[in-house]
Order: C-alpha cells, then structure tokens, then sequence
C-alpha cells in the first residue's frame, strides 16, 4: 500500500459537515432582494432597535407559509417562534420540557449537541433502537414503561446520521405510542424539503403534542441562522418562549428575521431550495459510481452519505486514510450515547464540496482509502 504524503491543512476538503451547497447564482440576487426589500419596508432604525421576541407578526406569518410546505397547511402564526437556529430552540425546549433529572427519548444514533445539552441541562438521554425507518415503536414503547421519559427527540425525515426515513405507518405507530404514554415529541424536521416526496411530519398527524421544529440551515443556508418552530398551541408557545424577557440567546437576529420573513413572501426561499435540488441531484449522480460496492445508505435530497464498514473493519481508520488523501469525514462515534458502541460506519457530508470537481476527487479519495483499508486487512 503507498502511503500518500498528507495535504497541508488549507487544501484539505471537508465532507464532514452537511451543508447545502451554494447556488450564488439564484441565492445571492435572492438574498440581496429580500435584504434591500426589508429594509427599505421599515427603518434599520426600527429593524435593529429592539429584540424580536417570539417575532414580529410578519415574521411569526412567514414561519407559517414556511412551514406550511410541510405540514400540509399554514398553522396558526400564535404557534409559530422564529429562533435563531434549531438549536437554540432546543436549549428552550429541553430545559422547559425534559429538565433536570429527567429522561428524554432519542433515536439510539443522535445529533451529538443534543448529548452535549443532556451534560449541561442534567437530563438523561436515552436511545430507542432503530431499522431502517428509523426508531421501533415496539422499543418506545418498553422505554416508556421503563423509565416515563418527558419527550421524544427525533428526526423523521432523513436521519441524522443514518439517512432513515420513516413510511405514514411507521410515523403512525410512533405518535399511537406517544399518545399511549403521552409523551411530547420533539421534531427536528431540518432535512425534509430537498426530497421530492417525504411523508407528512408528525406535527401534521399529532399537532397535540408535537414540537415542531424546521430550521432553513439546510435547505437555504446555515449561516442565517433561523429556524420557525410551531409549538402545539400558542399558548404553550407562550409558556416556553415567552420567558424571553429574562433570556434572549435563543432570539434571532433581527436583521435575520427580517430578511428571511421578506425572502419568504416574495417567493425566494423556494426558488433557492428548487436551486439547491437540482445541484444535489447532480451530485448523488457524480456520487453514485464512484462508490459501487460500497454499503452506502443513502436518499433523493440527502445532505450526506453514510457508509456501513464490513465486519472487523474500523471507522476511524478509513477516516484517518481519508484524511492522508486530503480529505476529511465523519464517523459515527460522536452519535453513540455515553456508554454505547458506535456502529463502524461513516458519515460523508457531499453538499459542502465547492466544485463538482472537488466532490469527485474527494470520492476518489473515500473509495481508494477503503480498497487500501481491506487490502491492508
Ligand atoms: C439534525 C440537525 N438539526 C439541526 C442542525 C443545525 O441547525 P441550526 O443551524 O438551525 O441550529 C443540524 C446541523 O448539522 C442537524 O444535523
């Protein structure tokens, strides 16, 4: 096996991270308009000059549109939070309704801040086990028995990192266990608008008791740091969002809102996620050859790839091997809950890349690193 002299750090190519691409030629006039718009509708003055609380009723009405696009139709704007990305509203959430000393149900593979929260806030997270449509009513239902946990954490559409996506039936059956041990459900929907089919969140079967939560980082762009949330009522909104006036690090950014609020109602944030879909079909397509053969589970409209190792293999390793080749990944450690074997499998983020040509050479670089892993076996 030839060893490959590792890159400087610069030229290094991250697919670790699971960002849409850029689509500047359709973002950036988009974006430009919905700014100089929003600011031309009121003052900066009166834009910047204060907190925006749960949002202003603009803004509190285009987090309905928004979400409407998923739940079927738009809720009720008292409903909707606009916060300054999901995990700001997660910070809300899980200390208002898990808090200290209690258990929060989550997928058994998880978005690691969540586990970082359960350090800080002091709850207990707890995995349910999962196929490959994501968590087994069967398996919430015994934890629910076991250990009376306050809410459910989860992501229905395209799993984080598993790629899962759960069938009407299966999503179903999870909320028919909710209902049973009335469990609150918290759903991070984040992934859901590239696919061009996905069934109906949960929040749209069980609105009684669902958190619902779509943030735009991975549909439109990370960095506007925005996320709606749709609580069960607006006055549950109310009661976890309106002590706001004693904190205010979940807020948006005014300028943020407003643009994003703007950006909705002309249309925009569509027109970019239509733009976004078409660059992530090409590069499932650059994708797909180039790892046949590999155990490679993966969806229309997917931020990422997640690679399952053979038995005996490690996934740190291929990790390391890809990033002699310039190339940086994920592994599925960072997912595992305390105390749990992560599975040998990796995750690789193929929105990031900023060429088509790094996305190609990057793959390249995945699939030499594994056929250089199993020869050294
Ligand atoms: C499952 C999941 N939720 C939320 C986020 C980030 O959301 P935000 O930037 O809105 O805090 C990510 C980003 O990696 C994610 O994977």
């Amino acid at each position: 096996m030839t060893e490959p002299a590792r890159p400087p750090q610069s030229a290094m190519i991250d697919m670790s991270r699971t960002h849409p691409p850029l689509v500047p030629a359709t973002f950036d006039p988009e974006y430009r308009a919905a700014l100089a718009e929003a600011l031309s509708l009121s003052t900066p003055s009166e834009i910047v000059g204060a907190h925006r609380w749960m949002g202003t009723e603009a803004d509190r009405t285009a987090g309905a549109s928004f979400t409407a696009r998923r739940l079927g139709a738009a809720p009720d704007p008292g409903r909707v939070v606009v916060t300054n990305g999901t995990q700001s509203a997660f910070t809300m959430l899980l200390g208002g309704l898990v808090g200290q000393g209690s258990v929060l149900a989550v997928e058994s593979l998880t978005y690691p801040p969540i586990l970082v929260m359960a350090e800080r806030l002091g709850f207990e997270p707890r995995g349910v086990a999962m196929d490959g449509e994501g968590i087994l009513p069967d398996a919430l239902a015994a934890l629910c028995r076991d250990r009376r946990p306050k809410a459910l954490y989860l992501l229905s559409t395209l799993q984080n990192p598993t790629t899962a996506t759960m069938s009407l039936e299966r999503r179903q059956a999870v909320i028919e266990v909710a209902r049973r041990y009335d469990l609150q459900i918290i759903e991070d929907d984040i992934y859901s608008l590239l696919p061009e089919r996905t069934p109906p969140p949960l929040a749209a079967l069980a609105p009684e008791r669902t958190w619902y939560i779509l943030g735009v980082a991975k549909s439109i762009a990370a960095g506007m740091k925005i996320a709606y949330l749709v609580a069960p009522s607006p006055a549950e909104a109310e009661r976890q969002f309106w002590p706001g006036v004693r904190a205010t690090f979940w807020m948006a950014a005014p300028i943020s809102a407003a643009t994003s609020t703007r950006l909705i109602e002309r249309g925009g944030d569509q027109r970019i996620i239509d733009a976004v879909r078409t660059e992530m079909r090409q590069r499932h397509h650059i994708v797909r050859p180039i790892l046949d053969g590999l155990d490679v589970v993966t969806a229309d409209g997917a931020l990422h790839l997640w690679v399952r190792l053979p038995r005996g293999s490690s996934a740190s390793g291929l990790a390391a091997l890809v990033r002699r080749r310039g190339v940086i990944i994920g592994t599925a450690a960072p997912y595992a809950l305390p105390g749990e074997q992560a599975p040998e499998a990796v995750r690789i983020g193929i929105g990031h890349a900023r060429s088509h040509q790094e996305l190609e050479a990057a793959m390249r670089a995945v699939a030499a690193s594994h056929a250089d892993a199993w020869t050294a076996d």
